[in-house]
């Protein structure tokens, strides 16, 4: 993995296709002041407000489909409708800084979350599943991308401190030591594949599963197996990052094993990118998946 630095005055189609290529080599860009941070005094604000005590809220999160933002406690001092403000315009100067970055990519992404996170993430406590700070890729349970690529923009928030995350193998090699142990074999079975159906059905009468394909039965068992796997905790971390105080960062997080190991304050964006978006398909972890699993994973 290499931290590969953004020229913000460099944008174009062509310098937009390098950052990509990078990407997908499962890279992360790093971009010394974003001119779409939150000034000072709304970062303050942001720093100020409380996310619910509720197990139902990992963080603060902004939802763009419904113009809602969820996770703020009511008695956090702080107005939520302010906070609701600052990350719309968060959001919305993110998605034009990576739409003027990566346009190759923002003629058919779907802009999924932008989230606020208030917490410590050193010691934080949480279950083991939705845990940061166990090295992980990333997979959304109730958001299903069916192959498409998680595409993550972060920035630091915090007024002195580092946001720190550890990171692994390329995904390729994750997959040769830990794919068949961590299920890849059991998603192709006709019982999980019947099992996923009725999912569906029941998704179709009450809107409350979700649509998942074989590909991202694995991701979430994937994530959930490298989480508990304390071999790869202790031995799989190969590079340490630090990000500072106003930078961002952005990274394919469904491929790239990561973990915040220390930092409080970031905000970020999410959007999610359809493989045929890629430069290279062929390196995107659906199409290294089905390589390993000899067998198509994205069918429903
Ligand atoms: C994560 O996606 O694991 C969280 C990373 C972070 O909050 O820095
Ligand atoms: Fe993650």
């Amino acid at each position: 993995m290499q931290i590969v630095k953004i020229d913000p005055n460099a944008l174009s189609e062509e310098y937009g296709e390098k950052m990509c290529e990078s990407l997908e080599q499962g890279n992360i860009l790093v971009l010394s002041a974003g001119i779409f941070n939150p000034t000072d005094q709304d970062c303050a604000l942001l720093r100020s407000s409380k996310q619910s005590a509720s197990s139902a809220f990992k963080n603060i999160a902004y939802k763009p489909h419904i113009n809602r933002t969820t996770g703020v406690s009511a008695d956090a001092g702080v107005d939520a409708t302010e906070v609701h403000r600052i990350l719309a315009a968060y959001s919305t100067g993110a998605i034009d800084f990576l739409s003027r970055l990566l346009p190759q990519y923002a003629k058919s992404w779907k802009v999924d979350y932008a989230t606020f996170r208030p917490l410590e993430e050193q010691g934080r406590d949480l279950p083991l599943n939705r845990r940061n700070d166990l090295m992980h890729v990333d997979a959304f349970p109730t958001r299903p991308t069916h192959g498409g690529r998680i595409l993550r923009l972060f920035t630091n928030i915090h007024p002195e401190k580092d946001r720190v995350w550890v990171t692994s193998y390329p995904f390729e090699e994750l997959v040769k030591r830990y794919a068949k142990e961590a299920g890849l074999d059991e998603v192709t079975t006709a019982p999980a594949a019947l099992k996923r159906s009725v999912g569906r059905i029941v998704r179709m009468v009450s809107r409350k599963d979700s649509d998942r394909t074989a590909y991202d039965e694995f991701m979430i068992r994937f994530h959930t197996f490298l989480k508990s796997n304390e071999e790869f905790q202790k031995k799989g971390q190969v590079d340490l990052s630090h990000f500072k105080p106003g930078e961002t960062w952005i990274s394919f997080t469904d491929a790239i094993a990561h973990a915040v190991k220390a930092g409080q304050y970031a905000v970020e964006q999410t959007c999610i990118v359809p493989r045929e978006a890629m430069l290279h398909p062929d390196l995107a972890p659906l199409a290294v998946l089905e390589r390993a699993a000899g067998k198509p994973l994205a069918t429903r």
